[in-house]
């Protein structure tokens, strides 16, 4: 299942990368093939020193909330995935940062503490990874962060200094630009509702300090630009990745801008899901009056894909991630080591292609 999932994230990222064809996209591509290659190495080494010697293992992960939607498929599939390679259940654990930095500071000073074998760390804040960095290196436990990128000076000092430090996720910029291109793909004269010349927008941003949250906000808008489009934008406010939040955000702009409102850009799909709600609240419908896009490919965006109420939105593939993640701790622990960056791709997801990316995910 797990394998049959996996070769149709790969058609798919193919098809998508076939599909984007511009000169960022390079990088990225790169960035899969070694992802392969990493994520077959760790398959080779766990299996060259057997399950039995990872069973012993103990593997602290620190998440940065919770109640969070995608982190939360993410850590289940971890979890699973984790024991799938020979962990045992008792000796993982997880814990809830609750989105409080010095809370996530104290669990990890709780697994140093401990004497776990490796760590995986989200992050709450990740201008904190420095930190975190010097006291899991100072302790001697590898470490593997997720999901929230530290900045590029802190992942050079991991080669320079030839830390057992790594990072592990997808290029937010990518999935920035698949939203921007969604929407324009759609054509002007689909778009420019009020004849203004413009695509008139209104951006509801996750949490500011997150580089995810930058990304999707800055390369969904140059997507437009570079299709030629002329861009205005209402609003730019902060949802922190939360539905009640941005249902709130887009029904204040709605009832200020109202029918000037011709696309509402979301960093996530839980803040998309509650962008929706205000949209029908207000009387205005999806796909023809205006336009909805997401991040993350949640099983209920999914569904609105589907249905017509959102206009697209983009796969932040978790099992890739996960997977990648859990290889990578192991990877330390039978001493093949790591690259000090493990990427992945997103994919685009429409209404052409949402069916199969629900059945995958369910
Ligand atoms: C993003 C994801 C958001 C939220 C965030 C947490 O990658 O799209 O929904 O989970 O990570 O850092």
């Amino acid at each position: 299942m797990k394998r049959k999932a996996l070769s149709l994230i790969l058609a798919l990222t193919m098809l998508a990368s076939l599909v984007a064809g511009c000169g960022s996209k390079k990088e990225e591509t790169t960035e899969t093939a070694d992802t392969t290659v990493a994520a077959d190495t760790a398959d080779a080494a766990a299996d060259a020193t057997g399950d039995s010697d990872l069973a012993d293992k103990k593997v602290g992960v620190c998440i940065y909330q919770f109640s969070d939607n995608f982190m939360t498929l993410f850590r289940t599939e971890l979890q699973s995935y984790l024991e799938s390679k020979g962990f045992k259940a008792e000796n993982i654990k997880i814990v809830d940062g609750a989105n409080d930095q010095a809370t996530q500071s104290g669990q990890i000073d709780n697994f140093i503490t401990e004497g776990v074998d490796v760590l995986i760390i989200n992050p709450v804040n990740s201008s904190s990874a420095a930190t975190i960095t010097d006291k899991v290196v100072a302790a001697n436990i590898p470490l593997v962060y997720i999901n929230r990128e530290p900045d590029a000076a802190e992942e050079q000092r991991w080669a320079d200094e030839n830390m057992n430090v790594t990072y592990v996720g997808c290029d937010a910029r990518q999935s920035g630009t698949f939203q921007g291109e969604m929407i324009a793909e759609l054509g002007m004269d689909k778009l420019d509702m009020n004849g203004n010349g413009k695509v008139d927008y209104i951006m509801v941003e996750g949490d500011p300090e997150n580089v995810d949250a930058q990304y999707r906000t800055e390369f969904s808008i140059k997507a437009l630009e570079e299709a030629g489009l002329t861009v205005n934008c209402l609003t730019d406010q902060v949802g922190n990745w939360q539905q009640d939040q941005a249902q709130q955000i887009v029904a204040n702009a709605l009832g200020q801008y109202g029918n000037d409102i011709e696309v509402v850009f979301c960093n996530n799909d839980s803040m998309a899901m509650g962008a929706l709600q205000a949209i029908q609240a207000a009387g205005r419908t999806v796909g023809k009056d205006i336009y909805l896009v997401g991040v993350d490919a949640l099983s209920e965006a999914l569904e609105a894909v589907i249905a017509g109420n959102m206009t697209g939105t983009v796969f932040n593939d978790h099992f890739s991630q996960s997977h990648s993640a859990a290889d990578a701790a192991i990877n330390y622990l039978t001493g093949a080591g790591n690259e000090h960056y493990i990427g992945c791709d997103y994919v685009k997801v429409t209404q052409d292609n949402a069916q199969e990316v629900l059945d995958m995910v369910k």
